[in-house]
């Protein structure tokens, strides 16, 4: 039987097989750098990726660590934080499974990996944050929002849904409307010019 996770698995590794996946723009997303001086200490970015937020926030002096379920885009990030002289904690493993690290986070940057979830892992992925993170922590959180018209890539997450999935546990501090920029011109990926309209979401753990 094909599990959830394998089936996601498959979609990420597939993205990653192609030249370039269309999220690895070699830049941290505008909506994290703008928000940079709201977001320090220890900080876990769920589904790193190639590394380029997580590589970002600790040149900012930043104690970070980056988790992603794939080896290959993690081979990346390792190489890029080594050719940058900057130290970021690279882990694969599943982001639903955040709860069990041991470590305490003052932060967490989630650069589109929320709104890849259906919504039995949307439940456990926001339970993992809960039991992971003490009061006062902060969760930040870009993802596709409804306004971005089509259906090509991830699903879009509206504003009421961000809320009623971190009702339990934590405080919206403000949902921002943003973009998610991508790169241009690859098949199954074309967004609005200027980056897929999407929101940035800052929570605070209650
Ligand atoms: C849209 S990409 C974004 C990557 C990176 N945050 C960025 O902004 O460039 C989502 C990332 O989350 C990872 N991912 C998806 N589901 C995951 C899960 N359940 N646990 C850990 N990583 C996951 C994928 O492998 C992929 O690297």
């Amino acid at each position: 039987m094909t599990s959830r996770s394998d089936t996601a698995r498959e979609r990420f590794s597939d993205y990653y097989a192609l030249p370039t996946a269309p999220w690895d723009i070699g830049r941290p997303q505008h909506a994290f750098v703008a928000a940079g001086d709201r977001i320090g200490g220890r900080i876990l970015d769920c589904g790193c990726g190639s590394g380029d937020l997580a590589i970002w926030l600790a040149a900012r002096g930043h104690a970070v660590t980056g988790v992603d379920f794939l080896a290959a885009p993690l081979a990346a990030a390792r190489d890029k934080a080594r050719r940058a002289g900057v130290e970021v904690t690279f882990l694969e493993m599943d982001a639903l499974a955040v709860g069990e690290i041991p470590a305490r986070f003052d932060a967490v940057t989630d650069s589109g990996l929320f709104h890849s979830f259906d919504d039995a892992a949307r439940a456990r992925y926001v339970a993992a944050l809960r039991r992971l993170l003490e009061p006062g922590a902060r969760v930040f959180i870009l993802s596709m929002s409804p306004a971005e018209p089509g259906e090509q890539g991830p699903r879009r997450v509206s504003e009421e849904e961000i809320r009623a999935a971190f009702a339990d546990g934590f405080t919206v501090e403000s949902i921002e409307p943003a973009r998610f920029e991508v790169v241009p011109g690859i098949a199954g990926a074309e967004f609005s010019p200027g980056g897929a309209h999407a929101l940035f979401t800052t929570l605070r753990r209650a």
